[in-house]
């Protein structure tokens, strides 16, 4: 089985999708925010402050390559900002079978009112910052995509067990 890589934007489920598939498929789940964050020994929002967004931009690349050398089954969930570089989307393209959880941003703003995690919509206008967002990244985050599955009105359960029936390995 190829990597099923898990790709959308902030809050669309990427990581809890990910822990119900990986338990369907029976494979580990790898998050490229957490492995960042386990390597740098800091938060995503820390690395932020302390590096910059260009810094993080490059270390994301650089734990996509050493994620995919490992060439193991797994689920991959993706930091949402991943597939927005081309050399990015080119490697997961490569790697596996690519899910974009695509949401309404009126969603997005639902489930992440509160939030403090994500240094991209912290501070006012969170939802002028995920409507603008979103209008740049729809149709990299297409592009990057072997499948798009709508999750507005799904639980975290049925998109993954829709992920699991359409890789073949349940049904
Ligand atoms: C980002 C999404 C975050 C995290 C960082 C930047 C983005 O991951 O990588 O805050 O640019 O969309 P999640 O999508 O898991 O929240």
């Amino acid at each position: 089985m190829k990597p099923v890589i898990l790709i959308g934007f902030m809050g669309a489920g990427k990581t809890t999708v990910g822990r119900e598939l990986s338990r369907l498929l029976r494979v580990p789940l790898i998050d490229t925010d957490q492995y960042i964050e386990e390597k740098e020994g800091l938060s995503i929002s820390e690395l932020f402050g302390k590096y910059g967004e260009g810094w993080f931009r490059q270390r994301e690349t650089q734990a996509l390559v050493s994620l995919l050398e490992d060439g193991r089954d797994a689920v991959i969930s993706c930091g949402g900002g991943l597939p927005l570089k081309e050399e990015n989307r080119k490697l997961l393209k490569k790697a596996g079978r690519v899910v974009y959880l695509r949401i309404k941003p009126e969603t997005v703003c639902e489930r992440l009112r509160g939030d403090t995690s994500r240094p991209l919509l912290a501070g006012a206008d969170a939802r002028e910052k995920v409507s603008t967002l979103m209008k740049e990244r729809e149709s990299r985050y297409r592009a990057a995509a072997d499948v798009t599955i709508d999750v507005d009105t799904l639980t975290a359960k049925e998109t993954a067990l829709r992920i699991a029936g359409w890789t073949g390995k349940i049904s």
